[in-house]
């Protein structure tokens, strides 16, 4: 389905506020530009909702989708304070519809078309893989065309982002997203939730070497990932051993995190033939990377070894912008706004939402859902 889009010349300039629900973060922020025309964030307010949800192992949708309700309010105003603005000095407001959990992007979406109804605003419905994919031109300025790394709880996919709303998908996981991986295994190994972070501090104590472990997909030579059969080879490595002590758990962590690492640098590397061969032109070559995962050290060194065999340069935006956040959803919406691309109110949330509508589903893709 085309998304309904009314094209306007002389658009004004932002700045714009963003509105992000799609998961377990309620954010809000406010992205403007300087003089010079580079986008500057004026403020970023997020509001984690881990603790609701750490008692269950992950994130409970109706929990979200409440825990949603009773902060948007507040974290909006407080974007909107620490901007040192109000709504009148907006030039639109953008929200998540999409791809997330139903509840969430209707509190988000709601919000934010009331608040552009009442203030006659123009209106942003925002594709959360979009704030992602574009979050290198707000940090970075990088220039179109880029490529992207895009490694979330809910995503690990390889998009070309050719133009703004012009994003093929080169790669995706034909299972679990590498966090989900991260997550399981933490789960598995009773480390806890998020996982990643705790997965990767336990393995900085590990034998990387002791168990051997899939690097799976490695060689192929479509541009996808799989971490299921990762994930399983672990569990049967841990039955093997167990009762695991903490040195255990340490060797499995850091066999899994090397094997991860190694798969993506594997996958990415063939990424880059394809982009330095397709984009042969190109005066600076970036890879960018998004999401959670991108915070993992092992991961970052892949994907630098890989960038660094292909001449590309690679872009890693601060932790704080690579996991869910309003900026990159005003960001989003401020270069829509700039190219005339509204939305009218009529426009609906998108649970599933493909960011590439050309690129054929996979097998088990999106099968979590919730995290993008
Ligand atoms: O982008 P994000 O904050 O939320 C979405 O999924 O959209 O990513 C969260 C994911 C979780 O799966 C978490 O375990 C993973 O990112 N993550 C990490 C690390 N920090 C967060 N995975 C590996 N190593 C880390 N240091
Ligand atoms: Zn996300």
């Amino acid at each position: 389905m085309p998304r309904p889009v009314n094209p306007v010349s002389a658009a004004p300039k932002g700045p714009v506020l963003g509105i992000e629900t799609s998961c377990d973060e309620t954010a809000a922020a406010v992205v403007g530009r300087t003089a010079s025309g580079a986008p500057v964030i004026l403020s970023s307010v997020v509001l984690s909702q881990t603790e609701e949800h750490a008692a269950f192992g992950g994130v409970v949708p109706e929990i979200a989708a409440r825990a949603h309700v009773e902060a948007v309010d507040g974290i909006v105003k407080a974007a909107l304070t620490e901007a040192g603005t109000g709504l009148e000095g907006l030039a639109g407001i953008a929200a998540t519809v999409g791809p997330g959990l139903v509840g969430g992007l209707i509190v988000g979406a709601m919000t934010g078309k009331a608040l552009a109804a009442a203030r006659k605003l123009p209106f942003f419905a925002i594709n959360h893989l979009e704030g992602h994919a574009l979050t290198p031109r707000l940090t970075d300025a990088v220039a179109y065309p880029y490529l992207v790394l895009l490694v979330s709880g809910g995503h690990t996919q390889i998009l070309l982002v050719r133009g703004l709303g012009r994003y093929e998908r080169w790669g995706t996981t034909i299972d679990d997203a590498l966090g989900e991986a991260f997550d399981k295994t933490a789960k598995m190994l009773g480390l806890g939730h998020p996982g990643g972070p705790l997965v990767e501090r336990a393995a900085a104590s590990g034998d990387a070497g002791r168990f051997h472990l899939p690097r799976p997909m490695r060689g192929e030579k479509r541009l996808d990932f799989s971490f299921s059969g990762l994930k399983t080879a672990v569990r049967q490595a841990a039955n093997a051993a167990a009762p695991l002590s903490d040195q255990d758990v340490a060797d499995l962590c850091a066999g899994f995190q090397a094997a991860a690492a190694d798969s993506v640098r594997d996958r990415i590397g063939r990424a880059l033939e394809r982009y330095r061969a397709e984009l042969s032109d190109l005066a600076d070559p970036v890879l960018a990377v998004a999401g959670g995962v991108a915070a993992n050290g092992a991961i970052r060194a892949a994907l630098n070894a890989a960038c660094q065999g292909h001449g590309v340069r690679l872009v890693a935006p601060p932790l704080s912008l690579c996991g869910d956040n309003g900026a990159m959803i005003a960001h989003a919406g401020l270069e829509r706004l700039e190219a005339g691309l509204f939305d009218g109110f009529e426009a609906p949330v998108r649970p599933r939402w493909p960011l590439d509508e050309q690129a054929a589903p996979m097998i088990g893709f999106g099968k979590r859902g919730a995290k993008a």
